[in-house]
């Protein structure tokens, strides 16, 4: 059928999608809390087995590429015409909920076949990925899966190690990806999208707040991660003078607070978070002489992150030598910030009108697969409300009236840039 985006009538069905969700969900780990599916585990496992047997059903050509991705194509009419891309992910953080990455593939073969049942062609082939790994692991490392496509899945990540002292590259073996064939799977690269989309949970309460449906996100936050080691001399607790110390946990616990200060400074959107403190001590008698402290600062504003780094180690350092601690700095990139489209976000905005939902430009606080995307193909991202603003929590809710108007704005945008003619990459 040849029918513009205005003229398709897509009618996701809520029951089906709450049905997928909640028998997912349950495919999680029994021996941790929430709806826990961490990447490269059993439930991981049995969950993509379920997913792909899902992909089959609802009529996609169903494959796993060489980074460990699952991918569904819907043929379209001209099979040679650079793709649409919509997924997100089904691994969850350690004690995390039922919709974060979730609603983003789910909702994508709910969509499949609402186009299926309307007979509705698209004409460039429609892919839903389900990427390997996005949520962080042990091995400090997000969005595996759309790193290794985007070709930023490098040999040092896979030398990283765990606490366990294994390394990323040989949990990649162990779970049956080889690791060089992560490292080289270019397909995108050889056939670029023509756009990729994707739908997730605002897991904030902007929209919440503003009573908007849906989100038009305008950026991803960029992330900075720090490791400071604290160093300071291990005495006799019940001893050693107060004035007399150098208390690493001191020096610690003035950081923890000099992190929250320079957060609360942020002027748009902004955050830094400690989200560990280790020490090697483990007698109750002893002043702790060596602490390690593990924190995050993300920002869309790339001027702010830059000074807000500056600024804490400045802090940090003066309060430690106060201390009479040493302090060393280590700090790694996880995210560059990244701009949407302004095209996409344009037709997001249009088909969300256009359809009578509420809508609000927001910026995400958290990562996605998308900025891996962004690297390969004009990229947009479709928000829907996060009751009280809960995320990486087993609360985490959305309403399904709410993900349902998420799949019909993906449905609509996709079938509006099915066809445009090429966009750029910044447009
Ligand atoms: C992923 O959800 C992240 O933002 O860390
Ligand atoms: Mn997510
Ligand atoms: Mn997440």
């Amino acid at each position: 059928m040849d029918l513009t985006s205005a003229q398709v009538r897509l009618e996701p069905l809520a029951d089906r999608l709450e049905a997928d969700v909640m028998a997912l969900a349950h495919l999680r780990d029994p021996d941790r809390p929430g709806w826990s599916r961490q990447v490269f585990g059993e439930p991981y496992r049995a969950s993509r087995a379920w997913v792909r047997e899902r992909m089959r059903e609802v009529g996609l050509e169903v494959s796993q590429d060489g980074a460990g991705n699952i991918v569904g194509v819907l043929p379209g009419g001209s099979p040679g015409a650079p793709p649409l891309v919509t997924g997100s992910h089904t691994d969850t953080v350690d004690g995390g909920g039922r919709f974060d990455g979730m609603v983003g593939v789910l909702g994508a073969l709910e969509l499949v076949r609402c186009l299926q049942e309307s007979n509705t062609r698209l004409t460039r082939d429609l892919l839903v990925v389900d990427f390997l790994g996005e949520e962080s692991n042990d091995w400090g490392l997000s969005c595996l899966g759309s790193r290794s496509l985007a070709g930023e899945l490098t040999p040092d990540h896979l030398r990283r190690t765990d606490t366990s002292g294994t390394a990323l590259g040989d949990r990649y073996g162990q779970f049956g990806i080889p690791p060089e064939q992560a490292m080289s799977a270019d397909w995108f690269r050889r056939r670029r999208p023509h756009a990729f989309v994707e739908l997730h949970i605002e897991q904030g309460p902007l929209l919440e707040n503003t009573n908007a449906q849906i989100g038009v996100v305008t950026a991803i936050a960029g992330i900075q991660r720090l490791l400071a080691t604290f160093t300071g001399r291990s005495d006799h607790a019940g001893t050693r003078p107060m004035d007399d110390r150098a208390d690493a946990m001191v020096a610690a616990a003035r950081a923890v607070l000099d992190v929250q200060r320079t957060g609360c400074g942020a002027p748009t959107h902004g955050v830094a978070t400690t989200t560990s403190l280790a020490t090697g001590s483990v007698s109750p008698n002893v002043v702790p002489a060596e602490v390690e402290m593990k924190t995050e600062i993300r920002s869309i504003d790339s001027s702010w992150l830059s000074l807000a780094q500056q600024q804490l180690v400045r802090d940090i350092a003066n309060h430690a030598q106060r201390e009479g601690v040493d302090v060393e700095f280590e700090w790694t990139n996880d995210n560059e910030i990244v701009q949407t489209s302004t095209a996409i976000q344009d037709a997001i905005a249009r088909v969300a009108a256009a359809a009578g939902h509420s809508w609000r430009a927001v910026p995400s606080g958290a990562t996605h697969d998308a900025v891996h995307m962004a690297r390969l193909a004009p990229m947009g991202m479709i928000f829907v409300p996060s009751r009280d603003g809960r995320s990486h929590c087993p609360e985490e809710w959305t309403d399904f009236s709410d993900v349902i108007a998420g799949v019909q704005v993906l449905g609509s945008t996709l079938l509006d840039l099915d066809r445009a003619n090429r966009l750029s990459v910044r447009e």
